[in-house]
């Protein structure tokens, strides 16, 4: 009988604790003593060497294109911002990333990087001389 109970009680314990693990991590970045994670500071250099901000702004605050950080905080999901990074949006001025490699191969860091702006943890200021941007 406990050789059935216990590994039931292991599971549910082993869940619960990934279901927090979710929870807290929703957020893509981490703020500790007020330094921003270095993902999101990757994902500052991506925004820039991409050229996002020529359309979408300093820090993304919004140009010819919408202001980025608002649209992942208030209505894309991550798989659509990943989406609209890689594939564009045809018909706009919006064009796919998918060829390049620098962009592809940080788009985690560039999400991150636009939610905290998008949640104001972030100034749209240079990362390095100033840490929080602001
Ligand atoms: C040549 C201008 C231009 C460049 C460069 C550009 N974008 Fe855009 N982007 C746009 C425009 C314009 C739109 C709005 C398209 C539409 O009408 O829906 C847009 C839309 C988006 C959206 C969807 C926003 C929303 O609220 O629906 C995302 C995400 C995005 N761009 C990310 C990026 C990223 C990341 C880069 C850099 C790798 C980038 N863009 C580079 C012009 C640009």
């Amino acid at each position: 009988m406990f050789k059935i109970v216990k590994p039931i009680i292991f599971t549910s314990i082993a869940s619960l604790i990934t279901f927090a693990a979710y929870a807290e991590g929703e957020k893509p970045y981490q703020l500790t003593d007020g330094k921003i994670s270095a993902n999101a500071i990757e994902g500052w250099k991506t925004y820039n060497g991409g050229g996002c901000g020529a359309c979408h702004g300093k820090g993304g605050k919004g140009g010819v294109g919408p202001n980025l950080g608002q649209s992942v905080t208030t209505k894309l999901s991550k798989a659509d911002f990943v989406n609209i990074v890689a594939n564009g949006k045809s018909g706009t001025l919006m064009r796919p990333n998918k060829t390049n490699k620098r962009v592809m191969d940080n788009m985690d860091n560039l999400y991150a990087y636009l939610v905290a702006r998008g949640n104001d943890v972030l100034g749209p200021g240079n990362l390095i001389k100033m840490p929080l941007g602001k």
